[in-house]
């Protein structure tokens, strides 16, 4: 499928025009934004990893019955996906409390959270992605009812699968968001799934494996990434 007009830039990812109409191409690029766009930079092989990781883990998600945008990988760095009209909101599963939960509620880093939470942002870098409920999404239409009950169900649906995958490879699912959209009618997963939008740690050692790494400065980001991409058996080389 060939690549034709940019049709807009994110922090990390572009979206291509193809020539079929319901179906684009997203570019992983080497970009890393973190605190709302605030800082931003690039680093090598990140693109590519997390194109090859979001592949991964999206193939897993439809062999688990969970709807998708993903149809293939085109290249190291690009996909092609269907095109969806995006709900502008994020939803957020937390199964032990970290980032910015701590810091509303008090609550310590690692406690677990039984059962998970379920929390909705808006997606607004300008108003630093607000905090927001069921309520506001029916009010102010970013979504009908419905469609955001189908999203939360596979909200849920999407921990049970991945968090397996990740207990196996010795690692803990601590929280992660995810963006969804429709299709002809249909709410599907978009954007993407990589440890750019989600909370990992080594399950022994709790060593952060995902972007934390990059928001505090810890170093190693791609390293990590790649480390967790081989635990749960991707090979980037392919
Ligand atoms: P938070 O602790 O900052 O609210 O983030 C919870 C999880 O959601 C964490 O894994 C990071 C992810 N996330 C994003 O990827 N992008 C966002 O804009 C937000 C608000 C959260
Ligand atoms: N994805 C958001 C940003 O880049 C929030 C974050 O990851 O910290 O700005």
């Amino acid at each position: 499928m060939e690549k034709r007009q940019e049709l807009y830039a994110g922090k990390a990812k572009s979206v291509f025009r193809t020539d079929d109409p319901d179906k684009m191409v997203l570019v992983f690029r080497d970009d890393t934004s973190a605190f709302d766009g605030k800082r931003i930079e690039q680093l090598d092989r990140k693109g590519m990893v997390n194109n090859k990781f979001n592949a991964f883990i999206m193939t897993k998600l439809q062999e688990a019955g969970i709807p998708t945008h993903f149809e293939k990988l085109l290249s190291d760095t690009d996909s092609l996906v269907k095109c969806l009209d995006m709900m502008p909101v994020e939803c957020v599963v937390r199964n032990v409390a970290a980032g910015s939960l701590c810091r509303r509620l008090g609550v310590e880093e690692g406690v677990t959270l039984t059962p998970p939470t379920f929390e909705l942002f808006l997606k607004n870098d300008a108003l630093g992605d607000p905090m927001i409920n069921e309520s506001h999404v029916e009010s102010f239409g970013w979504a009908k009812a419905a469609d955001l009950e189908k999203a939360k169900i596979l909200t849920y649906k999407v921990n049970d699968v991945l968090k397996a995958i990740f207990a196996e490879g010795g690692m803990i699912l601590v929280d992660y968001k995810l963006e969804f959209g429709l299709y002809k009618g249909e709410v599907l997963l978009g954007d993407e799934f990589s440890p750019d939008g989600c909370r990992l740690w080594d399950a022994k050692t709790k060593e952060k494996l995902d972007k934390d790494r990059f928001r505090q400065g810890l170093g190693g980001v791609i390293e990590a990434y790649e480390d967790v991409g081989r635990r749960i058996g991707i090979d980037f080389d392919s």
